[in-house]
């Protein structure tokens, strides 16, 4: 199965992949980096997890970081150490790194910011982890992959050759300091180590695990909109967040990937710049906010706020085949006299009911709203369909019939257990 964003990322992905875990033997995150912050709430406990899959907070589960993450050491060593801190058992048994996903260094990380400062009114507003110039670098086949860490000799060499360059343009360009290479090397020297127990052909052992019958969770980081190819050009993250990035992140065939689940906000949140069609820049977004907790895990900046956007979401469940969704935070639309739905762009006076992924940009997009009474009724506490108000229910069939994809969950606050299904 393949859990992923149908937004701008921030959908609440991480409670979601945290309860499918359950039944899972085997999670493997195939894309992204330390970018991403999945929050998962068990019992008084909040874990918010930048790298290591959610499956690491159950017994028994194998996690794999698949080769198509881009994987800052110092961060997951970090993570593990943190984990381990607070009593989680992390092992070579329930991690597994991939030994080709790419390295994010310190270079990386300072390019990114200076990348932004370079690109000025048009900044991207990164998370700045070293995500995009880490993977512009896999691209130009100059990165250094886990497997180069745990050769100290070839992890010298290679990374001596990277800093070469980087520095040429760290200095020539940005005209800031260069970076050192025996600063760097003592910093990421001893880390392969560290890592080597966890790393191995996890692309191998996710076919053995599938081959044996287990029961294989792909976890996708950010969303839909931001995929490098799909999403919001060039307003978006560096690599496939759909269910394309499966098979390539994590060396796992199409085929095989039996069921394909979206999540997706009762409304959208953005963070960092780009197009956001049905943002609400007045109070009624500010409310949004500030009811749902919108500020980013991983970076604190507050996330833009708007209505649900039929268009990207229908586009995002067209795009990667979707055969059910989870609605998430559906409770913090409580108490609102009328709900808002974007149901089709208009640019230029032409009307676009599909996602025009065709057009450079969406400047000047006029959104098409549908209206929807609201509910007065606080439905956080709220465990079964039934008891949901009419007007919740409405609205949740509306957002299905929009979208063209059956609800399978819907989510009503941030505990494992505030989570109902929906009858078919
Ligand atoms: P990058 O992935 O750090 O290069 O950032 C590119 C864009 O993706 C920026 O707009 C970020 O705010 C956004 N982004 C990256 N990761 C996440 C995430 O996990 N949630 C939401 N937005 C993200």
């Amino acid at each position: 199965m393949c859990v992923f964003g149908a937004q701008w990322g921030d959908e609440g992905k991480g409670k979601i992949i945290d309860s499918l875990a359950h039944d899972a033997d085997v999670i493997v995150r195939y894309q992204g980096g330390s970018n991403a912050g999945h929050t998962v709430i068990v019992g008084e406990d909040k874990y918010v997890l930048h790298l290591i899959p959610s499956g690491i907070l159950h017994k028994d589960k194998v996690n794999v970081i698949g080769s198509g993450v881009a994987i800052d050491p110092l961060t997951l060593l970090e993570e593990i150490a943190g984990l381990r801190e607070r009593g989680v058992s992390v092992s070579h048994e329930n991690l597994r790194i991939a030994a080709n996903a790419h390295v994010i260094f310190t270079h990386h990380k300072r390019i990114d910011g200076l990348a932004e400062r370079w690109r000025g009114s048009g900044r991207i507003g990164t998370t700045g982890r070293g995500i995009g110039p880490c993977y512009a670098d896999k691209a130009a086949r100059t990165g250094l992959r886990i497997c180069d860490l745990l050769d100290p000799d070839r992890c010298r060499e290679r990374l001596m050759a990277a800093l070469a360059e980087k520095n040429a343009l760290i200095e020539n360009v940005h005209g800031e300091e260069p970076l050192s290479l025996d600063k760097e090397l003592d910093c990421y020297g001893a880390v392969g180590d560290s890592l080597r127990p966890f790393v191995g052909d996890t692309g191998a052992e996710v076919r053995d695990a599938y081959a044996a019958g287990k029961h294989i969770l792909f976890e996708g980081a950010q969303g839909l909109m931001l995929d490098l190819d799909h999403g919001t050009y060039p307003f978006v993250t560096s690599s496939s967040t759909g269910v394309g990035g499966v098979s390539s992140g994590a060396g796992f065939s199409p085929r095989h990937i039996e069921r394909v689940i979206g999540i997706g906000k009762a409304y959208c949140t953005r963070v960092g710049e780009g197009p956001f069609p049905t943002e609400l820049t007045d109070e009624t977004g500010a409310r949004i906010q500030k009811a749902g907790h919108e500020f980013g895990a991983t970076t604190g900046r507050p996330r833009r706020a708007g209505w649900f956007d039929a268009v990207a979401v229908r586009y995002a469940f067209d795009l990667c085949g979707a055969d059910g969704w989870v609605v998430t935070k559906l409770d913090i639309l409580s108490g609102f006299e009328t709900l808002r739905v974007g149901v089709a762009y208009e640019i230029d006076g032409e009307t676009f009911e599909r996602y025009p992924a065709h057009l450079p940009s969406l400047d000047g997009v006029q959104v098409t709203y549908e209206e929807f009474p609201g509910w007065q009724q606080d439905i956080a506490e709220v465990r079964s369909w039934e008891d949901l108000p009419e007007n919740a229910r409405n609205f949740v069939e509306s957002l299905e019939k929009l979208v063209s994809c059956p609800v399978d969950l819907v989510s009503v606050g941030p505990d494992r257990e505030a989570m109902l299904t929906r009858p078919r």
